[in-house]
């Protein structure tokens, strides 16, 4: 068994340290993003320290259209997937009604339409292998709504709902799906989602290794849900829920406006 995942938006961040951490372990790696020298670098540094076999495919994935081709690739290359990590994602900040609409409808497409292709496409031949692991990256901004990244926020909220839903689907089958939700992590997040100067980014998270690796252990356990921080993920499962609406938007749009 090669033991090989497939990993969305592997050229930064996060989607780079779960490549790490995979290589780390044995397995081999398809990574993926639109930057293929940084796929490059991290292939030659992969192979070059773990031994194992790293897979570039330098493909768009912004919608399904590009999530299929990637599917096609992957087939022709006849690798056979392990684990999908649908890593890739940006957001955007800002009033709902003055951002750009085709930014927040690519939004969309990424974060939901081609993770929604993936899952299917992938899922499938899982289940004709007899298993396989699915992790999606979601956030703690899906488990509330978020004011100034309205979109982000719901498209988020979305994978969250997804995932767990279709790991109960198909658990009988061998395949499972996690959804790894983290607070805020320093990457190109913040700059691409243009978060400089809000609440957010003076926040103390994990590291994007530490991130990669909590979701990483958790999907290799099977968990449906888990955040990155634990006192986040108390704040968010046990007091927001419960807060009256009206002052969860305030506290949440607070944190999000620019000094
Ligand atoms: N950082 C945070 O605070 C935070 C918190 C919660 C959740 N998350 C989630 O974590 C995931 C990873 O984000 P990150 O923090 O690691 O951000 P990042 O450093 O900006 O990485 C994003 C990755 O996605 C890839 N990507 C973007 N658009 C793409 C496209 N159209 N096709 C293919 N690949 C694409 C980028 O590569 P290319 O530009 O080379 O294509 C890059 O590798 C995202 O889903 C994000 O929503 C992040």
């Amino acid at each position: 068994m090669t033991n090989t995942a497939l990993i969305t938006g592997a050229s930064s961040g996060i989607g780079q340290e779960f490549a790490r951490y995979h290589a780390q372990q044995g397995g081999d790696v398809i990574i993926v993003a639109r930057r293929k020298d940084a796929l490059m670098a991290l292939k030659t540094e992969l192979e070059t320290q773990y031994g194992i076999t790293a897979t570039v495919i330098a493909q768009d994935v912004g919608n399904p259209k590009g999530a299929r081709a990637l599917y096609a690739a992957v087939q022709k290359s006849g690798i056979k997937i392990d684990i999908l990590i649908n890593n890739a994602g940006f957001g955007g900040h800002g009033n709902f009604i003055e951002r750009t609409l085709d930014d927040d409808l690519a939004m969309i497409d990424l974060n939901v339409n081609s993770l929604v292709t993936l899952c299917h496409l992938v899922g499938n031949d899982m289940v004709t292998q007899g298993g396989g692991k699915i992790l999606n990256v979601g956030s703690t901004a899906g488990m509330m709504p978020g004011p100034l990244q309205a979109t982000y926020f719901a498209t988020k909220a979305f994978v969250a709902s997804f995932s767990q839903a279709i790991d109960h689907e198909l658990r009988p089958q061998g395949v499972t799906c996690t959804v790894l939700a983290p607070g805020y992590v320093e990457t190109e997040f913040a700059k691409t989602a243009d978060l400089g100067g809000t609440g957010l980014v003076k926040q103390r998270g994990k590291t994007a290794a530490e991130t990669a690796k909590i979701g990483y252990d958790a999907m290799m356990r099977g968990k449906l849900h888990v955040v990155n921080e634990t006192m986040l993920s108390f704040v968010t499962n046990w007091i927001i829920p419960l807060m009256p609406r009206r002052m969860a938007l305030n506290i949440i749009s607070r944190m999000q406006k620019k000094a």
